[in-house]
């Protein structure tokens, strides 16, 4: 996979200082908010409104990431059922510290289901596209 080469990432962060462990790499917790983040961003424009998390499906932690990297998340669609987005995430990180022309390093990567919802605990179904 070449995302880099042909489109824009859902989502991208530089990381900080307080995101990280004692050991001087990222909290995988501030990863798995962000990958939601993009998930649910791009849910929602296929659901074309209000999602829900239901269901973390796979999470792999890959390579650390570290503070001042450049962090992408590229998210696919890979399935619509009734009411139910099923989306992959990709999680590329850039060790520059801000030049922003080496390699990418894929770091994460995750399978979760969104359900579109009418309101809080309300599915509603996926628009037809
Ligand atoms: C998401 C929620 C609205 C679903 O309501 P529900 O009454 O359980 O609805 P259903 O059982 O009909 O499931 C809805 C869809 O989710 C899918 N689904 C439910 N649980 C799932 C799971 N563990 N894994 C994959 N898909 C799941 C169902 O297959 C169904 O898909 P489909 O309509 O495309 O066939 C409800 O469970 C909820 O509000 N959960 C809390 C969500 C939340 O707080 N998330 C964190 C913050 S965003």
């Amino acid at each position: 996979m070449q995302p880099f080469l042909n489109r824009e990432p859902t989502l991208r962060v530089t990381t900080q200082p307080n995101d990280a462990n004692p050991g001087g790499d990222i909290f995988g917790g501030w990863l798995m908010s962000k990958i939601d983040i993009a998930g649910a961003v791009a849910a929602g424009r296929r659901a074309k409104g209000a999602v829900v998390t239901v269901a973390v499906k796979e999470l792999r932690f890959i390579k650390p990431i570290y503070v001042y990297d450049l962090v992408s998340f590229y998210v696919d669609i890979v399935a619509v059922g009734k009411t139910s987005i099923t989306v992959k995430v990709d999680v590329f990180s850039q060790r520059d510290r801000g030049v922003h022309d080496d390699a990418p390093i894929l770091v994460s990567d995750a399978t979760l289901v969104y359900v579109a919802v009418s309101k809080p605990g309300v599915p509603r179904e996926v628009p037809v596209e």
